[in-house]
């Protein structure tokens, strides 16, 4: 009887259809997976279809932001450079950079070039140059919802070692996307990420992963880049969480500048490569938020 009231009220989605209507049957599958000892998500990591097209809306901004660096970045322009294309691009969409203040984070996005690995400051000292690589993580917040996605960008002619080290990453993330489905595991991801980047013989950085984002900044589950087939919570319909695999040419050790305690480097001085996006997992797979 409890449980037939249950059914009839409102679905705690927050999408007003009865709960029977609604995650009913999923969240009747999840017990059951949970029983048998499987990590399940909880409520608060699957959205309803209002809060995905309003996280959607933030990714515009987030995008186009992305698009603006890649249409000035070249040799000869400082990192504070494309901090200031952050800001303007954002603010002009009715934006909000996320990194500034985050947790103390002094600059609007973060430039990470050559052996920096993620968390780099924009600086008006660190000039590109021509053979850079560089990483350029966005994040932005528009109305509340939150997007995060990052690009790498070659600086003219490039070393062939740089350029496979971006080319190998960039498969990483695309591999990872076509494990993204309902009822699969998250372990698959970092599968296929370590798998992808150890065949090219790189490394993956463990410490640093992806995360739930849309509501907040940084929201559960904590996305590994590394891992086994099978394992790790289930996927569902409804999560959104970015894939960000930090890979480095050489060995996977990283350190934290003791200068600033944010700008993360590797240990070998060797480079790394990041790119970074939003998915969301839908009733048939994947969708792309943010790259
Ligand atoms: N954008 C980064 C990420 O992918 C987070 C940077 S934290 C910040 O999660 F404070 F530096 F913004
Ligand atoms: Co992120």
């Amino acid at each position: 009887m409890l449980e037939k009231l249950g059914r009839n009220l409102p679905c705690w989605c927050g999408s007003g259809k009865k709960y029977k209507n609604c995650h009913y049957n999923m969240d009747m599958h999840l017990e059951a997976l949970a029983e048998n000892g499987e990590e399940v998500p909880t409520h608060r990591m699957i959205k309803n279809a209002d809060q995905i097209a309003r996280i959607k809306e933030s990714c515009k901004v987030n995008l186009a932001v992305l698009d603006a660096v890649g249409k000035e970045i070249g040799p000869g322009m400082p990192t504070s450079r494309i901090n200031e294309i952050v800001n303007d691009v954002t603010y002009s969409m009715g934006g909000i950079p996320a990194p500034l203040h985050y947790e103390g984070y002094p600059y609007s996005v973060c430039t990470s070039v050559n052996e920096q690995v993620c968390h780099g400051f924009p600086s008006k000292h660190v000039i590109l140059r021509e053979g850079d690589i560089v990483n350029v993580d966005c994040s932005s917040i528009l109305d509340g919802y939150y997007s995060d996605s990052s690009r790498m960008y070659c600086i003219g002619e490039v070393s062939d070692a740089k350029k496979k080290l971006v080319q190998v990453t960039y498969e990483c993330v695309q591999l990872a996307l076509e494990q993204v489905k309902p009822w699969g595991h998250l372990g698959d991801i970092g599968a296929v990420i370590e798998q992808h980047a150890k065949e090219n013989g790189f490394s993956v950085v463990e410490e640093i992963g992806g995360h739930g984002c849309g509501l907040e900044f940084h929201e559960d589950p904590f996305v590994r880049h590394v891992g086994r087939f099978g394992t790790g919570m289930v996927l569902v319909p409804g999560m959104i969480f970015t894939i960000e695999p930090m890979i480095n040419m050489g060995k996977k050790d990283v350190f934290t500048s003791r200068v600033n305690n944010w700008e993360v480097s590797t240990v070998d001085g060797l480079p790394s490569a990041q790119w970074e996006d939003m998915v969301l997992v839908t009733e048939t797979g994947y969708e792309i938020l943010s790259w």
